[in-house]
C-alpha cells in the first residue's frame, strides 16, 4: 500500500496560513497564544496547528454571542433561511477540498468525507425551510373577553460541542438549528477534527453571516470552555454529541445554571435479521451500519442477532463482503476502512476482541489489528458470542462485528433491550406484523426497519435511556431551540 505523504497534500489543501479561531467575526489567536498540533489519523504525521483557547477566549465567545443576539433573533426568517442556503450551496461547491481535509484529520475514506459534506449541507437546507415554519398558535380561551397566543422564540446564546466522529455534519445538525430559530452560537470542535469547523466558519463568513452569530473556539482541554460556557447564564442551552461518560457530567454542571441541554450519547445498536428477511439487503444494512467510518459512529450496529435459520447463510454472505474491504489511507482509491481516530480506539478494539476470544468466541474475518500497523484494525466478524461479553456490552466503537444466534422474536427482542443505550436499532424481515411488533417493543430512538442508513435531515434522530435527550434534524430538531411563550390577551 502507498501511504500518500500526508503534509504535502495537507500543505496542498490547508494552505500556508494558519488557522485562527472565529470570535465576533474576526479570525484570532488563542489570547494567550497557545497552539495545538492536529494530526492524520493514517500516517500519524503532523497536519497544522490551530489555537489552543482556553477560559479567556471562551468568555470573549459568549460576549460576542450575546451582543449578536438581539439582531439575529429579530432577522426575518427567510433572511436567516437565506444565509443558510447560501452556505449549503457553498459547502456543494467546495465538496472536494472540504472532503479532502475531513479525510486528512478524521481518517475516513475520501467517498464517505464527500458523501458527510453533502449530508451536512442537507441539514443547512432543512432547517433554512424550517425556519420560515416556525408557527405560533391560538388557543380557545374559557373567557369571551380573552384570547391565548403561543409564541416560539429563540432560546438564545447556545454551545454547541461537537465530536470528531462526523466533523461537519454533527456541527451543521446544531448549527443549522440554532440559526434558524433565531440563535446565536458558541461552537466547539473536537480537538482531534478542529479544521472541519473552522473551514466550515470561513463559509459563513464568505456568506455574510453577522459577526458573533457563528463563533468557532478550538482548544485542546475542553474542560475551561464547559466551565466557563455552564457557569455563564447567558448560555441558555448546550447541545453536545458525544460519550455517555461525559453527557452525565454535563447534566451534573448544567444545573448551576438551569440549562437546556441536547445529548446525543452512546450506543449500543441492536442489528436483527429475521428467517424471513431479504438476505442479500441485510447483508448489504449490516455493511452499511456497521462499516461506515470504519465502525465509529454512535448508530452503528455493535450486536448482530440472527435467527437460526439463516444464521449460516448470513454469516458466510457477511463474511465475504467484509474480506473484500480494502483497509487503508483514505485518499487512496478504492479503500473502504480507514484508521482509528487514535491509539486509544485502537487499544479499546483489541481488548474487546481480546476478551471475546478469550472467552470463547471464533473469529470469521478478522481479528486483529492490520499489518499496516498505525492505527489501522482488520475488519472483523466474531461468532459464539455471548450477550455478557465486552463487545455485546459496550459500544466497541471499531470495524468489529459480533454475531449471536436467537430462535425466537420474544428471545431477540429481551436481547436487543438488554442494554442501558436506546439510540438506534436495525430490524430485517418481509412480515409486516413483525414489522409494527418489533420496531415498537425496541426501546430505541431510530428503528431502521430493512434499512442499515437511516440518518437524513428531514427525521428526528436521537436516543432514549442513557443514549441522551432531545433530537436533531427533522421537524422536532428546531424545537430544541425554542421557547414556547405563551400571552393572554384580555380584551377591554
Ligand atoms: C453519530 O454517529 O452520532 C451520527 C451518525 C449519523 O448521523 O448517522
Amino acid at each position: 500500500m502507498t501511504i500518500i505523504d500526508s503534509t504535502s497534500v495537507a500543505a496542498a489543501t490547508i494552505g500556508d496560513s494558519p488557522y485562527l479561531q472565529m470570535i465576533g467575526g474576526e479570525w484570532c489567536p488563542a489570547l494567550g497564544g497557545a497552539r495545538f498540533f492536529v494530526d492524520n489519523p493514517a500516517t500519524a504525521a503532523l497536519l497544522t496547528h490551530v489555537p489552543d483557547g482556553g477560559a479567556d477566549d471562551a468568555r470573549a465567545a459568549i460576549d460576542a454571542a450575546a451582543t449578536a443576539l438581539p439582531g439575529w433573533a429579530a432577522t426575518p426568517a427567510p433572511q436567516r433561511a437565506a444565509l443558510l442556503r447560501h452556505v449549503a450551496a457553498l459547502m456543494r461547491e467546495r465538496q472536494e477540498r472540504l472532503a479532502t481535509i475531513m479525510t486528512l484529520e478524521q481518517g475516513k475514506p475520501l467517498a464517505e468525507s464527500r458523501g458527510e459534506i453533502a449530508y451536512a449541507a442537507s441539514f443547512f437546507t432543512w432547517f433554512a425551510g424550517e425556519a420560515e415554519r416556525i408557527y405560533g398558535q391560538t388557543i380557545p380561551s374559557n373567557a369571551a373577553n380573552k384570547r391565548l397566543l403561543v409564541l416560539r422564540q429563540p432560546i438564545g446564546v447556545v454551545a454547541l460541542i461537537t465530536p470528531w466522529n462526523f466533523p461537519t455534519a454533527m456541527l451543521a445538525r446544531k448549527l443549522g438549528a440554532a440559526l434558524a430559530a433565531g440563535c446565536t452560537a458558541i461552537c466547539k470542535p473536537a480537538e482531534q477534527t478542529p479544521l472541519s469547523a473552522l473551514e466550515l466558519g470561513k463559509l459563513f463568513v464568505e456568506a455574510g453571516a453577522p459577526p458573533g452569530v457563528v463563533n468557532i473556539l478550538t482548544c485542546q482541554n475542553p474542560v475551561p470552555f464547559s466551565e466557563t460556557i455552564f457557569a455563564d447564564e447567558r448560555v441558555r442551552k448546550v447541545s453536545f454529541t458525544g460519550s455517555t461518560e461525559v453527557g452525565r457530567l454535563l447534566i451534573h454542571s448544567s444545573a448551576t445554571t438551569i440549562k437546556r441541554l441536547s445529548l446525543e450519547l452512546g450506543g449500543n445498536a441492536p442489528f436483527l435479521v429475521f428467517d424471513d428477511a431479504d438476505l442479500d439487503a441485510a447483508v448489504v444494512g449490516a455493511m452499511a451500519s456497521k462499516f461506515r467510518n470504519a465502525g465509529q459512529t454512535c448508530v452503528c450496529a455493535n450486536r448482530f442477532f440472527v435467527q437460526r435459520g439463516i444464521y449460516e447463510r448470513f454469516a458466510q454472505n457477511f463474511a465475504a463482503q467484509v474480506r473484500g474491504l480494502t483497509v487503508g489511507n483514505g485518499l487512496e482509491p478504492g479503500i473502504g476502512i480507514g484508521p482509528l481516530i487514535d491509539a486509544v480506539a485502537v487499544e479499546k478494539v483489541q481488548h474487546h476482541v481480546r476478551e471475546a476470544t478469550s472467552g470463547g468466541a471464533q473469529v470469521l474475518v478478522g481479528g486483529d489489528a492490520s499489518p499496516l500497523g498505525g492505527r489501522f484494525w482488520t475488519p472483523t466478524i466474531l461468532t459464539g458470542v455471548d450477550s455478557r461479553m465486552l463487545v455485546a456490552r459496550e459500544e466497541t466503537f471499531g470495524p468489529v462485528a459480533p454475531l449471536i444466534p436467537f430462535d425466537s422474536e420474544d428471545d431477540a427482542l429481551r436481547m436487543a433491550n438488554d442494554t442501558s443505550y436506546g439510540l438506534a436499532a436495525y430490524v430485517y424481515t418481509r412480515d409486516v406484523g413483525r414489522v409494527f411488533r418489533v420496531a415498537e417493543g425496541l426501546e430505541y430512538g431510530i428503528i431502521g426497519v430493512n434499512d442499515g442508513m437511516p440518518s437524513i435531515a428531514q427525521a428526528p434522530f436521537g436516543g432514549v435511556k442513557q443514549s441522551g435527550m432531545g433530537r436533531e434534524g427533522g421537524p422536532h430538531g428546531i424545537d430544541e431551540y425554542l421557547e414556547v411563550k405563551y400571552i393572554s390577551l384580555g380584551l377591554t
